[in-house]
């Protein structure tokens, strides 16, 4: 990659705001940007499946530009999928229409985690890492393009239940059961998203976001046993391999945040169920924070949203390491509008705030 081009993503909002440096204005990025509340998404949509889109590098960097085409957000990210990586691995994937991502053949035995195949990621995923080299390109410099994959937990949680569900039962049931298949499935599952994670930095991603989306249906006990182990030896493996920013999320988190933190990330994401300064004290102030704006307020009336997105700001108070951000995923109905009219507000409200702490 050109130097350049490096030194100015080095010096952007979005990445100084990782590393918890002061900042002219607050980053905004929105999980999910990329998305069907987007017509020119619909319109490519209407004529690919998901999956066709997320394996041709091509259609992929194009999904990935629109959101930041449209908006003036902080930071890309790249349009894949968490799903991908197991369905590399064996596991027979479709999203269908209405009902989410299935998987027709989940595992339910130890001889169905020993089945997995043993795949190197820089090959098996090889049309997201170059979806990320072209979009890289693309961006040349203008603002950091963020790569990401499923944390072992939230794609064990797929892997078993071979659907979406409340409560993951199943998975968590196989846990109990069998919890040497479940260490084995989860040791495998570690290794090949520290490798995919490193190699989507390699590509040229300027971070990584590892999702934990289930996390919070753990106790803290459980959380501790079953999880953290795994997400830990993740961000450890990528740490060790790169120095990008890592950004660890888990929705419906606030009972585990201290342990999310514990397994590791420079920028622990919040869902927006406690006020944002309450959610850092958990965590404290030697990481950045992600957030943390109820995705609901996007379907509401322009005054509510501005409340809400000014209270996240006052909240933060000024501190350096805020990454304004919704607490989950962007709902599909969200008018566009209502996304550009946040992102200049987050901009504007919170000019020179953390400036002025320097
Ligand atoms: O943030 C972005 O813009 C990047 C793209 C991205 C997608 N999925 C594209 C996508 C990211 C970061 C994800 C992560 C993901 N995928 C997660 C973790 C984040 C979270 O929300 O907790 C999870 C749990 C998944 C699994 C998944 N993929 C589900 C449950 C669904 C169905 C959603 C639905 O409403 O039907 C998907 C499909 C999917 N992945 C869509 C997108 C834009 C919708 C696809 C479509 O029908 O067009």
């Amino acid at each position: 990659m050109n130097t350049k081009r490096e030194a100015s993503l080095s010096n952007s909002r979005f990445l100084r705001a990782c590393r918890r440096e002061p900042v002219d204005a607050t980053p905004i990025w929105l999980m999910r940007q990329a998305g069907r509340y987007m017509a020119n998404y619909r319109a490519l949509r209407a004529q690919h499946s998901i999956l066709e889109m997320i394996r041709s590098p091509e259609l992929s960097a194009e999904v990935t530009l629109q959101p930041v085409q449209a908006f003036d957000l902080d930071a890309a990210i790249i349009f894949a999928d968490i799903l991908t990586l197991p369905a590399e691995m064996g596991l027979d994937l479709e999203f269908i229409s209405g009902r989410g991502p299935v998987i027709h053949n989940p595992i339910r035995s130890r001889a169905d985690v020993d089945a997995l195949k043993p795949i190197d990621p820089s090959e098996a995923l090889a049309y997201t890492l170059d979806a990320i080299r072209l979009t890289v390109k693309e961006l040349d410099g203008r603002i950091p393009l963020i790569g990401f994959s499923g944390a072992p937990f939230t794609l064990a949680c797929y892997a078993i239940e071979g659907q979406g569900s409340k409560e993951y039962l199943t998975a968590r049931a196989f846990m109990l059961q069998d919890p040497a298949a479940w260490d084995a499935l989860m040791t495998r599952l570690a290794d090949t998203v520290a490798s995919y994670l490193i190699a989507q930095a390699v590509a040229g991603a300027s971070a990584l976001q590892l999702f934990d989306s289930w996390a919070g249906l753990m106790g803290r006990e459980d959380y501790r046993r079953f999880v953290l182990p795994y997400s830990k030896q993740v961000l450890d493996q990528v740490r060790a391999a790169t120095d990008v920013p890592l950004i660890h999320f888990a929705t419906d988190s606030t009972a585990i945040l201290d342990l999310i933190a514990e397994a590791g990330g420079d920028v622990i994401g919040v869902d927006w169920r406690l006020p944002l300064d309450q959610a850092w004290d958990l965590f404290g102030q030697t990481r950045a924070i992600q957030g943390n704006l109820d995705p609901a307020r996007l379907l509401g009336p322009t005054d509510e949203l501005k409340r809400a997105a000014s209270m996240i700001i006052d909240a933060a108070d000024g501190r350096p390491g805020h990454i304004f951000n919704l607490g989950h995923g962007i709902n599909k109905s969200t008018p566009p509008e209502r996304v550009a009219e946040l992102v200049d507000f987050v901009h504007r409200y919170s000019a020179g705030k953390t400036a002025a702490q320097v």
